[in-house]
């Protein structure tokens, strides 16, 4: 069996990655790139040799392929030799394209960086030196391209391999090989050339067949399996599907079934192919139980000798890829193996400079930048350090409202309180107190710009409500703001807390058994979105209180928007600050046709009609 090697190549705009890639293909022998294979066979009917116009074609046909878009992230390049066969990751250079890097290097084995001899180590090799040792790649082969534009000078070529391989030192790349070669020329790529007699090592081909990776794979390991989806065409038939991210199984083994840290026993091990006696790390496979076992989507099978870790809280490694600045506070997605919480970022406690690798105080994380931040996960997950596992501690981050992937994250361990930290069973339930009162608590929640009129109609809401005997509480922005969140101004981050606690506060008094209204301007529809999945189906009641910022203005009871507009108050809502509007509120006010005490009875009229 030829071995399979998974490699990734990335270097910055023009150190001819392409043309390398190109060459690569052209020069092995069995290309099975399905979109390729006829460029390269036409390549190879008109240049027989492959010589440097068939080169510059492949290249430039790679290169539109991807501005058209038809491969929009990481294109995955199929070749083999006698030897091997393997997969390469083509991640484009461009700065903005990073991601697609990370996307790449979390399967390889090894990474060949591109530099060009002329212009040498550049932030982005060192950007991508560090993702890929960051993603777990012990290895990097250091192409140093266009080496026949500088005349096979050797001196410029030990220049930049030492360069490159004190900074690779420095990351904790252990293993570094660096070959002088000509990617337009093919000289040193499939084989030795006489051009470069000084250089004794491999070509890159060479090298890419003969290099052991064996050691990569760190051991066997546990078994460990993420459970994709169970399957149950009958009731005979549960069976769990799956990929083996590490170790063994066999039917007859003892493992445990987690979160819930169920023992179960394998019975059998299906495949399309029939069964099997064995699973090994790799393999897509169905496990069934001997007996029914609690088990789900997003559940991890694991050997009982050792377990990974369970917990809400833990520190990560953060590669930021959205346009958009993290927001810390914010509730995102956090997709890990075949799980998905909600997670929210904390304030990164640095940000790392690729180049220096010193670290930076900072407050969020922009485009393309690396940072070490805490995160707290809305339940408990399976997880563990990236460094022992790429599978079960690699995660990506997803907004919520668009769905774009914003962050790639590697975790490097759990927070010591989120093991310690267990939720205590009180006596008296929630139910039971909302009983004592005869009511459902609800939670309305009051939205718009500032002096939009929020306040004054709760304030309304509450005294009829009151009036009918409901024991209520209003929370409002204004008021909390002078003591519970007293810390707290009006930058995004902070308003994100703001209401992250109002929410908190608004659930506790609910499961006292009150009808809780808030008014707060809660600009961000991520946000309320958060607050609306935090309480009962239908307890949450989204009033809209919509007035023109135009007429907020003009009214201007606290006298703010003219503070604002005068420069003397910053991130102003409808100002400077944003106000994203209700899409779908249960209620809407238009202020200016319906007065205070009839929206108030609009409100009440909704509430009883529950
Ligand atoms: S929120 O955006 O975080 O939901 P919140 O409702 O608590 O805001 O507080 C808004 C109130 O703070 C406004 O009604 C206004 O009185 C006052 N305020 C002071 N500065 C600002 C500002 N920059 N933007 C909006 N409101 C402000």
């Amino acid at each position: 069996m030829t071995s399979l090697l998974r490699l990734i190549a990335c270097g910055s705009v023009d150190d001819g990655k392409s043309t390398l890639i190109g060459r690569l293909l052209h020069d092995c022998g069995g290309i099975y790139d399905d979109q390729l294979s006829g460029l390269v066979a036409a390549s190879r009917r008109f240049g027989t040799q492959g010589g440097e116009v068939d080169l510059a074609l492949l290249g430039d046909a790679l290169e539109a392929e991807r501005e058209q878009g038809i491969t929009i992230d990481v294109a995955y390049r199929f070749f083999a030799t006698p030897a091997r066969k393997f997969i390469l990751a083509d991640a484009p250079g461009h700065e903005q394209y990073t991601r697609n890097m990370v996307t790449g290097a979390s399967t390889a084995d090894l990474a060949v960086v591109l530099v060009d001899a002329g212009k040498g180590i550049l932030t982005q090799t060192r950007r991508h030196s560090y993702l890929a040792k960051l993603l777990g790649i012990g290895r990097v082969v250091l192409a140093v391209n266009k080496m026949d534009l500088v005349g096979w000078d050797r001196a410029r070529f030990e220049e930049i391999a030492g360069e490159y391989r004190s900074f690779a030192e420095g990351i904790g790349i252990p293993q570094v090989t660096a070959i002088p070669l000509s990617a337009l020329t093919g000289a040193n790529v499939a084989s030795k050339s006489d051009l470069a007699d000084w250089y004794h090592g491999p070509a890159l081909i060479e090298y890419l067949e003969q290099v052991d990776i064996s050691q990569n794979a760190a051991g066997p390991g546990l078994f460990r399996m993420p459970v994709q989806w169970v399957s149950r065409p009958n009731v005979d038939f549960r069976g769990y599907a799956g990929t083996v991210v590490s170790g063994t199984v066999r039917p007859g083994d003892q493992v445990i079934v987690l979160p819930a840290e169920t023992p179960a026993e394998i019975e059998r091990i299906v495949t399309m192919d029939g069964e099997l006696a064995e699973a090994v790390s790799g393999q897509s496979v169905t496990l069934t139980f001997t007996r029914p076992v609690e088990c789900a989507r997003g559940s991890v099978l694991s050997s009982a000798v050792d377990l990974p870790q369970k917990g809400d809280q833990f520190e990560a490694v953060l590669h930021w890829m959205a346009s958009e600045d993290l927001l810390p506070g914010r509730q995102y997605l956090l997709k890990l193996a075949t799980q998905t919480v909600a997670a929210v970022v904390q304030t990164p406690k640095y940000e790392i400079n690729v180049d220096t690798l010193e670290h930076l105080a900072c407050k969020t994380l922009g485009l393309n930048a690396i940072g070490v931040a805490n995160i707290w996960a809305d339940g408990p997950i399976i997880f563990e350090p990236y460094d022992a596992s790429r599978d079960l501690g690699g995660f990506i981050l997803i907004d919520r409202l668009s769905n774009a992937t914003v962050a790639a994250g590697m975790i490097n361990h759990a927070l010591r309180r989120s093991i310690n930290v267990h939720e205590q069973i009180l006596e008296v339930t929630p139910e039971s107190r909302a009983a004592l009162k005869g009511q459902r608590p609800k939670l309305l929640w009051f939205t718009g710009l500032s002096g939009a009129g929020k306040s004054t109609i709760a304030n309304i809401v509450e005294r009829k409500l009151n009036a009918r005997g409901r024991h209520t509480f209003l929370l409002d922005g204004d008021n909390l703001r002078r003591g519970l969140n007293k810390d707290l101004g009006f930058t995004d981050a902070d308003r994100i807390e703001n209401i992250r606690r109002a929410a908190e506060t608004a659930c506790l008094m609910m499961d006292a058994g009150l009808i809780v209204l808030t008014a707060f301007i809660s600009p961000f529809r991520a946000e309320r979105q958060m607050v609306r999945e935090m309480v009962a189906e239908g307890d949450f009641v989204e009033i809209f209180v919509d007035t023109p910022l135009a007429d907020a203005e003009a009214r201007d009871v606290k006298g703010l928007y003219k503070k604002a507009r005068a420069g003397e108050l910053q991130n102003f809502t409808g100002l400077d600050s944003s106000y994203e509007t209700p899409e779908v509120p249960q209620i809407r006010i238009d202020t200016m046709r319906t007065a205070a005490e009839e929206a108030a009875d609009i409100i009440i009229a909704y509430l009883e009609r529950l």
